[in-house]
């Protein structure tokens, strides 16, 4: 099996460019359903969750091009198939993002239910909800979706329950084409809404209020493709900034806006660590060690939950005690299981971990329990004492591209290996 092998204790810092957002860039890829003809994307990460979301649409009839590392020419004129299978959906939930795509351009969709991840139930009941209020029927049978729309998508006023990403998403594209206008309030406001709300509208949609909590989508004909460049991923970036807040610093991260970090920054200061923010990146290091502070994770602008863990790493190491409180998914306290085998002092209640900061920790062999956890113990690696190895790291290659490399260019000394699967972590 393959895992990542970190070595701590040794100092990191210098430059790291980070790619297109993950969490739009899937869903910029399923929007070009709406859009016949030839849609490019700049900056699309390359990343296994990417190369999922482009078997999904060449198995509704696209052709893809990947044209450099990061760009893909996607020509969805041949799309004839309203239909994705199970084990695509199985391997990404997020490829429910073709949902609205195929509502908005065939007036139906079989969409296999996604099944739950380790982090949470993963629900879509609010998509359905929301499309049911826009005209859309909707059959479950032997695990598939089947969505119809008998007179049309027709524009209505629609309150999500929760500010759901994808259930925002979902509801935007499919009312692209609505006879009228829908308004979603309560919609999420997360930077990669209004990166798909701007590709939307470059292609001919009346969108207006992304970002806010009221969007308003005023229905149009049909689009037409473009270019679009996918937004920098905040996470990503976020992720490398830990890097250097954790294990020293300077690390200097380019290529996202540090507003998409607003409050994560402002937490990170609070900490005790070193920010310095510029148009197209940030730099983060760590003068002494980090103190201890509450967070509690929220729909954005709030505390991001996929920079739980690595706020979880950070304060691992603090001087005191904090409370982190996961308010969006019901089970993203895994990686606090793995993070204790390296000697870390925290106890679950609940949706509260409490963090008591230890002088140290000690490197182990841990388990990737998911995607943000995985990369949050090879954090945790850059300062453990001794070799820590990750393993299950195909959840970390989901959503990081080049991820032990950057970290190398940092001077980590961290390295992928396959180890006999009889060594492997049980
Ligand atoms: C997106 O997931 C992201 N994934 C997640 O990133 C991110 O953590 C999440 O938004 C929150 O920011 C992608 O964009 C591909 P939600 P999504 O709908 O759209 C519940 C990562 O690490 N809910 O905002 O699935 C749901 O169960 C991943 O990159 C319902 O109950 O998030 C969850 O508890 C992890 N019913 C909460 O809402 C619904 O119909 C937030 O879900 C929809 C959601």
């Amino acid at each position: 099996m393959d895992v990542i092998k970190v070595e701590g204790g040794h100092p990191i810092s210098g430059e790291v460019h980070v790619g297109g957002a993950k969490n739009s860039a899937l869903k910029l890829m399923a929007a070009t359903i709406m859009a016949p003809g030839v849609t490019t994307l700049t900056n699309v990460p390359n990343i296994s969750d990417v190369h999922v979301m482009g078997k999904v649409l060449k198995r509704l009839g696209a052709t893809i091009d990947v044209v450099d590392e990061h760009t893909l020419v996607i020509d969805t004129s041949s799309v004839d198939k309203w239909e994705t299978p199970y084990e695509l959906v199985a391997k990404m939930r997020a490829s429910t993002a073709v949902l609205g795509p195929l509502l908005a351009r065939f007036g139906r969709a079989v969409v296999a239910m996604p099944g739950g991840c380790n982090i949470g139930a993963r629900k879509i009941d609010l998509h359905i909800l929301g499309l049911e209020a826009l005209g859309v029927d909707f059959q479950v049978t032997h695990g598939n979706i089947h969505a119809t729309t008998p007179n049309g998508i027709i524009g209505n006023s629609v309150t999500l329950e929760f500010a759901s990403v994808g259930a925002t998403e979902n509801l935007m594209m499919a009312s692209v084409h609505a006879k009228g206008t829908t308004v979603i309030d309560n919609a999420a406001r997360e930077p990669e809404i209004v990166d798909l709300a701007n590709m939307l509208n470059e292609m001919g949609a009346k969108i207006s209020g992304a970002g806010t909590p009221l969007i308003e989508i005023e229905g149009v004909g049909e689009l037409h493709p473009v270019k679009h460049h996918v937004v920098g991923d905040r996470i990503e970036a976020g992720t490398f900034l830990v890097a250097g807040a954790i294990a020293g610093g300077p690390v200097h991260v380019t290529g996202f806006d540090p507003n998409h970090l607003g409050l994560v920054l402002k937490k990170f200061e609070a900490m005790g660590v070193g920010i310095e923010r510029e148009e197209d990146g940030c730099t983060a290091w760590r003068e002494g060690r980090l103190h201890s502070v509450d967070i509690q994770t929220l729909p954005f602008p709030g505390y991001p939950t996929d920079m739980q863990a690595q706020a979880m790493a950070m304060l691992s190491l603090a001087d005191g005690q904090c409370i982190i409180t996961e308010n969006v998914f019901e089970n993203r306290f895994m990686f606090a299981g793995e993070i204790a085998r390296m000697g870390a002092d925290i106890r679950i209640e609940g949706h509260h971990a409490i963090v008591r900061g230890v002088e140290g920790l000690s490197g182990a062999q841990v388990k990737s329990p998911e995607l943000r956890g995985g990369a949050s113990l090879v954090l945790a690696g850059l300062v453990a004492d001794g070799e820590t190895t990750v393993s299950n790291i195909f959840h970390i290659e989901r959503g990081y591209e080049h991820f032990v490399h950057k970290l190398e260019g940092l001077g980590a000394h961290v390295r992928r290996e396959t180890i006999p699967d009889d060594e492997s972590v049980e």
